[in-house]
């Protein structure tokens, strides 16, 4: 365990917003994780893990507790899966390498998202037509107050899109301390469907499929319109997409004949939120130093020297705009920190 006082936060954060945090603990296993309790006492806490998909709009009056914790290992294997039990301090994208290069199936789809292993239950990471909720078997948790360790399955985390119970019950209440993933080492079964991941296939003129081609694939297509972090700082896509009613789809459709939606299960639209912040031109605004990107209008960055406050404020300015013309309501997906 290391401990500094007064720390800056701006190489933690991937908005590369520079606020001060009383105290920073930095916890490198999990043995450690008992004598926390002693030095949050009655202090305000944050777990970080990256620092990709949080918004720090002032200096943080408390404590972070920053996730070290690595090491990855392969648990059990049948005939056709692999279960491998991964730290929660490990990158995210290191993960999805190591398994695409043993050829093992299941999470190619999420390559190339920021942050650690433990983080990505929290909001159930999606990209390209997969969610961590599709391999995830368990995971094991640190209780804060009660300071005892606790198995949760899958069905347990009540998943559902960028929504877990660690947003709810659990938040800042337990420290995800490690996950199990159950991946396909034959039989692959490959998602292909979402967005141009097709088109960038044939383009690589790839006639077989692999975990490794495909993780390809996600990678051109995210390098090409998400800021990389290390250079313009961002945390993904600001808000949520919005699910609607088929009445209020069809409201819409009506007015904008090309609005950009996907049906859910239950009659219910998923309406592009990028769309929705492209098509009232707020795409490239600016508003001090903050911007809405201008290849992916979901996604705000910080153009020069951003506060938190001004990348909150532009983000009052998009809310305010979407519900003056849509009657719809965004929800962030970043994590507000005050
Ligand atoms: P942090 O930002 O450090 O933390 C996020 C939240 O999780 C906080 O509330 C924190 O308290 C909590 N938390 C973190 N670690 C733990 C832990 N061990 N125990 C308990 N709580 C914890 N997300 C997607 O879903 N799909 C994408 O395609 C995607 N693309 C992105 C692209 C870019 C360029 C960027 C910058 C972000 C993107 N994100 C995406 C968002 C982000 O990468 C994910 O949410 C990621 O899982 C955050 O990981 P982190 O370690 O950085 O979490
Ligand atoms: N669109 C526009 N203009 C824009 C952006 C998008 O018109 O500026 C329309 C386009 O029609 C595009 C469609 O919206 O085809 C969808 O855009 P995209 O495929 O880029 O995905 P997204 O809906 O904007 C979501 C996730 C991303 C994830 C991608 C790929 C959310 C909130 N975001 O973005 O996740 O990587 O799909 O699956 O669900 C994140 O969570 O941080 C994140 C980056």
């Amino acid at each position: 365990m290391k401990i500094f006082d007064n720390f800056n936060l701006k190489e933690l954060n991937t908005f590369h917003i520079s606020v001060n945090a009383k105290k920073l603990v930095v916890i490198e296993s999990e043995n450690e994780l008992p004598q926390i309790q002693s030095i949050i006492k009655n202090n305000k806490y944050l777990i970080l893990g990256g620092g990709s998909n949080v918004l720090f709009v002032n200096d943080f009056d408390g404590i972070i507790i920053k996730n070290e914790i690595t090491g990855k290992e392969i648990i059990k294997e049948t005939d056709e899966e692999i279960f491998l039990k991964i730290k929660s301090g490990e990158i995210w994208h290191d993960i999805v390498m190591w398994t695409v290069n043993n050829n093992w199936n299941g999470i190619e789809n999420l390559s190339l998202i920021p942050g650690t292993a433990g983080a990505a239950p929290v909001q159930n990471i999606g990209a390209y037509g997969v969610e961590i909720k599709d391999v995830l078997e368990e995971v094991k948790i640190f209780h804060l107050e009660t300071q005892s360790f606790q198995v949760l399955k899958n069905q347990e985390c009540r998943f559902s899109y960028r929504d877990s119970i660690f947003k709810h019950e659990l938040k800042d209440k337990t420290f995800i301390t490690e996950i199990v993933l159950k991946l396909k080492k034959k039989n692959h079964v490959y998602k292909t469907d979402y967005g141009n991941i097709k088109e960038e296939l044939s383009q690589l003129n790839v006639t077989t499929l692999s975990p490794e081609k495909i993780a390809q694939a996600v990678i051109r297509i995210r390098t090409s319109k998400l800021p990389d972090p290390a250079i313009i700082g961002n945390a993904g896509s600001f808000f949520k997409n919005p699910e609607v009613s088929s009445k209020k789809y069809l409201e819409i459709k009506n007015k904008y004949p090309d609005v950009v939606a996907f049906p859910l299960s239950n009659h219910t639209y998923k309406i592009a939120a990028g769309w929705m912040i492209e098509k009232l031109g707020l795409k490239g605004l600016e508003y001090k130093g903050a911007a809405v990107h201008s290849k992916q209008a979901l996604v705000l960055i910080n153009k020069n020297n951003a506060t938190g406050k001004d990348l909150f404020d532009l983000s009052e300015i998009i809310i305010n705009k979407i519900f003056d013309n849509f009657g719809i309501l965004l929800e962030r997906e970043v994590n507000i920190i005050t």
